[in-house]
């Protein structure tokens, strides 16, 4: 097994964790049921970029148990578990991953992953698909998945100029993926990392929330049931309409900055928070970012404005400005969600991976048969997964009579 990571004496301790994420993953045990009979991957080697956590741990074990061979490197230098990385090669992954990487060193890593020539790449946030391109190593590639929604906006540029040179299943759009894990998963474990990392009461705060995709809803809709007065910044003006009816203050940043206790970046763009805001902030501002890149936050302007810096805690810097005020920066600006907590609950990750786990047979099963293009996850996968899901639930639904199928087809009542 080749691999690079913190220890593997932590491998015992990743063990325990991954047996609790996968009591709580029943579609994709599920799935690896069927992949351990079936060997749909047998002879198909994966290069996985993703953050290393116990829920990828479980969609690892089931890609394993459907023949794959597998390479994983982190897709963020903070957000890998050491435990997990250990219990995984032990597992028989190729880890490359430790928490606390250098930028150099993370590309090294994807480097040595795609050093396996892979026949799937398996991405959150392109980075391994880009340099899979860039640095040419995609001689046996079928095809690929994308986790995020900022891999696939990226993704979708190399599309349109002509740059992408294998299919990729854009796993973040799967209405499975995104309604849950963007929704609930990202609002639940930001949350929960700005509480891992400060401790403070959100009851009464101004919480500004920048961005209302689905990640800053999830965001918005847990600070809100915390008592937190939410406001809402965004660009586009449905979605700003939509934050009013949802009964959330929306306003520019430029006066957000003025009041905001708590300021959560969920965009995937840059310069969200940026040097004409920071001189608005109130003295004990906390600034966290829920995005992919930690770029939303202009971490260079708070640097040019600050006259001091000191880790005050764990997973917390304090900036002192020119002008007195104190201003606290979680992660480093990374995902505050898996650098400070965990990541989205294994419930979550349940339903995105088990759509991973499927696309990736599809791009088996359909070898050679698609384009170089970016494809959503098939209709079937999606639905099916919903149905497992509320299945594992103990859910039952109600099914349409024959009668109503009849009417849903009429146009003369
Ligand atoms: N992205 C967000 N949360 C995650 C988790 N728990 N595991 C893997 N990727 C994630």
């Amino acid at each position: 097994m080749k691999f690079k990571i913190k220890d593997l004496n932590l491998a015992e301790e990743g063990r325990r964790q991954i047996e609790w994420a996968e009591s709580k993953m029943p579609v994709l045990m599920k799935i690896r049921e069927r992949f351990n009979k079936e060997k749909p991957l047998n002879g198909i080697k994966i290069s996985a970029c993703l953050h290393v956590t116990k829920e990828t741990a479980v969609l690892m074990k089931t890609l394993l148990a459907g023949g794959a061979e597998i390479t994983l490197s982190a897709s963020n230098p903070l957000s890998t578990q050491d435990e997990v990385a250990a219990a995984l090669v032990e597992e028989g992954v190729h880890v490359y991953a430790w928490r606390g990487q250098s930028e150099e060193e993370y590309f090294e890593c994807i480097r040595l992953a795609l050093k396996h020539k892979p026949h799937i790449t398996m991405d959150d946030g392109a980075d391994l698909t880009v340099t899979a391109h860039k640095e040419n190593y995609i001689e046996n590639t079928i095809g690929g998945t994308e986790e995020t929604t900022t891999g696939v906006i990226r993704i979708k540029a190399m599309e349109k100029e002509g740059a992408l040179k294998y299919p990729i299943i854009a796993v973040n759009n799967a209405l499975t993926k995104y309604l849950f894990d963007n929704r609930y998963g990202t609002g639940q474990s930001t949350i929960d990392g700005i509480m891992r990392a400060t401790h403070v009461l959100l009851a009464g705060k101004n919480v500004v929330v920048a961005g209302y995709g689905w990640c800053g809803r999830g965001i918005a809709m847990r600070a809100k049931g915390m008592g937190a007065n939410v406001i809402i910044t965004e660009v586009d003006p449905l979605r700003a309409l939509e934050a009013v009816m949802d009964g959330y203050r929306v306003m520019p940043m430029s006066k957000a900055a003025e009041i905001g206790d708590i300021f959560i970046t969920a965009t995937g763009n840059i310069d969200v928070i940026r040097e004409e805001h920071f001189k608005k902030m109130k003295n004990g501002a906390i600034l966290a970012n829920s995005g992919h890149f930690n770029v939303e936050i202009n971490i260079k302007d708070l640097e040019k404005l600050s006259v001091k810096k000191r880790k005050i805690r764990p997973h917390v810097e304090e900036y002192t400005l020119q002008n007195g005020r104190k201003l606290y920066l979680l992660a480093e600006g990374r995902l505050v969600n898996l650098a400070a907590a965990e990541g989205h609950p294994s419930e979550v990750m349940d339903m995105s991976f088990s759509n991973q786990a499927l696309s990736i047979e599809y791009l088996v099963e359909n070898k050679g048969k698609l384009e170089a293009k970016v494809y959503l996850v098939p209709k079937q996968i999606d639905m099916k997964v919903a149905k497992l899901k509320l299945e594992s639930l103990g859910i039952e639904i109600d099914k349409l009579t024959p009668r109503q199928e009849e009417y849903l087809q009429k146009w003369e009542l």
